[in-house]
């Protein structure tokens, strides 16, 4: 039985932001003063990455840092895949994008220096040569989003719509004119159309059965300008954070790499130190050697866990600057300042996306990509800790620059073709949707983890195409529903991701091959582009 589709009137706006993270916010709110916006979240608007992010941004604030030492230091994280120009543009915009973002109001830590200065603390992470990490306590992104959440709220020209999940792009001939949208509480998809549309919809960490990354990382921006016709880069490069805690009741709770960079040792179940067998940096070498570390460790031992300590370090300094952590891990009876912390690697960035330039512009006419879902050429083949927020408020400016120079024609005026339900029914197998969010999320963890290999992506593609078909044929058939949304941009994902690691017949940077071990360095390395059919 088909209920009748209810139709709800076209929404204009000129600027259609998707995603209200770092990226969504910073790009919504410079381009407030000159631009109408509509702001969509699928779920509150404060909920994303930004809000868990811990560690901090990283920027030369240091006198004895400088933006050519950050600029070597993430290109040697990168393992020979970033961009230098890319760098060098992110890093010589960095303190002018920060400084917006203290003019905006976001509280960073200070401190007094020892000659009486009042300026910020900067801690440590792994790969960064200087202390450069510009912070809120343990809880920086949530300084940031909320500080521009409140100023998005109060502004005359942000049009907020909260819990609407964007379904897909409306294109034609590779121009994007806007959105379906489906408003999740009163179950109706809108159309919204605009003069531009900037995606800003985060990560895909939800594509593994364990990540730091909050729910809403399900890869919509990624499917959606796939489908629209964007090409991809670098998907294969997944970065897996070596230090979450593992406790039954703790989903996805990170332990900042702040924690390291202050001291923290990591130990195995027996007590002893093992990082420097693995690297001369020990605990500070960059993350993906140290969650393979992990691994490889986990893995001989047969240890469902290895342990975090920095209890040696005053308790009064620890519950300072990491008062975060040491709340929660209160709460499941883990005193930091006198114990260790049972932790794990979780998937948690995806340093690859979807391709554009300097100014966050893509492949597709009037779309732009900015924050985790984009590929910029900044992390090449790893992510340099506090490297993220950075890339997410310089290419937010950038796009905004662009979009005020263009003097384009508005969307106001046209019509856009009416979501159409008229063919499907309400389904009676919901299990079918949890079912196979289940089974890919375990298979991606199991086959296309930390270390890969020719078989198990083998393996991971069969079972990818072949949900890939079914859920394509559910979709037809049903009417939607945001879980069965998601578990299609999911599986779109993967098979992305699957693709890209399986070109890559090298191991490099986050990409670990059993099969080919080595970096191929018989040439210059090169980004996998995939491109839509
Ligand atoms: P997000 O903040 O993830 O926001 C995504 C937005 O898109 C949300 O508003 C969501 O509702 C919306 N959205 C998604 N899909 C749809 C859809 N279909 N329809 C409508 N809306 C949609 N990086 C650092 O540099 N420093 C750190 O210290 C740091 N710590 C981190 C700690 C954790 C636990 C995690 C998970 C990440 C951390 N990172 C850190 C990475 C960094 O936080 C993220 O890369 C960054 O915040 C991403 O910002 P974003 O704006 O791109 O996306
Ligand atoms: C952390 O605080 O360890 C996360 C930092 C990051 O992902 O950049």
């Amino acid at each position: 039985m088909t209920t009748p589709a209810v139709r709800a009137p076209q929404y204009h706006g000129q600027v259609l932001v998707i995603g209200s993270g770092a990226a969504g916010l910073t790009l919504a709110l410079r381009l407030a003063n000159h631009r109408r916006i509509t702001l969509i979240a699928k779920s509150s608007l404060d909920e994303g990455a930004t809000l868990y992010a811990q560690g901090g941004i990283s920027v030369v604030l240091d006198e004895t840092d400088s933006p050519q030492s950050h600029i070597e230091d993430t290109i040697n994280a990168g393992a020979g895949l970033c961009d230098p120009e890319v760098v060098s543009h992110t890093v010589n915009h960095a303190r002018e994008c920060i400084q917006w973002l203290i003019d905006h109001g976001v509280p960073f830590t200070r401190e007094t220096t020892a000659k009486g200065a009042i300026g910020y603390h900067l801690t440590r992470e792994g790969g960064h040569s200087h202390r450069r990490i510009l912070h809120a306590a343990d809880a920086t992104g949530m300084a940031i989003e909320k500080t521009l959440e409140q100023e998005a709220r109060e502004h005359p020209n942000i049009e907020i719509f909260e819990h609407h999940l964007v379904i897909d792009l409306i294109c034609q001939q590779k121009r994007c004119l806007g959105a379906y949208i489906l408003d999740i509480r009163k179950q109706q998809v809108r159309t919204f159309s605009a003069d531009h549309t900037v995606l800003a919809a985060g990560g895909a960490g939800k594509v593994y059965l364990y990540t730091s990354n909050p729910d809403v990382a399900s890869g919509d921006g990624i499917a959606m300008a796939w489908r629209a016709g964007c090409r991809v880069a670098n998907l294969e490069f997944i970065q897996f954070h070596p230090t979450c805690l593992y406790h039954p009741q703790a989903k996805s709770f990170l332990i900042t790499e702040a924690i390291r960079g202050e001291g923290g040792r990591l130990l195995l179940p027996d007590g002893n130190r093992f990082m420097h067998r693995f690297d001369p940096r020990a605990e500070l070498a960059p993350r993906d050697i140290v969650a393979r570390a992990i691994d490889h460790e986990m893995k001989r031992l047969g240890a469902d866990c290895v342990y975090l300590d920095i209890s040696h370090r005053p308790a009064a300094f620890i519950s300072e600057h990491f008062p975060t952590i040491y709340r929660r891990c209160l709460e499941f009876g883990i005193d930091i300042t006198r114990e260790a912390v049972p932790v794990v690697p979780a998937a948690h960035y995806l340093c690859g996306g979807v391709m554009t330039d300097l100014q966050g512009r893509t492949d597709v006419n009037r779309l732009y990509a900015i924050g985790e879902m984009a590929y910029t050429g900044l992390h090449g083949a790893n992510r340099m800790a506090s490297n993220s927020l950075l890339e997410c408020v310089v290419f937010a400016a950038g796009a905004c620059q662009d979009i005020l120079d263009k003097s384009t024609d508005s969307m106001a005026t046209l019509t856009l073709p009416q979501w159409d339900e008229s063919q499907v029914t309400d389904s009676n197998e919901e299990v079918f949707v949890s079912h196979n969010w289940d089974e890919l999320r375990r298979f991606m963890w199991d086959y296309v983890g930390i270390v890969r290999s020719n078989k198990r992506l083998q393996r991971a593609q069969r079972r990818c195409q072949m949900l890939h078909r079914e859920i394509d044929e559910y979709y037809g058939d049903f009417r939607i529903t945001s879980d069965l949304i998601e578990l299609r941009n999911l599986v779109l994902v993967a098979e992305l991701i699957i693709q890209s690691a399986l070109q890559r017949r090298e191991s490099r940077g986050l990409h670990f091959s059993l099969d080919y071990p080595e970096s191929d360095d018989s040439k210059p390395p090169q980004a996998t582009v995939l491109t839509p059919p």
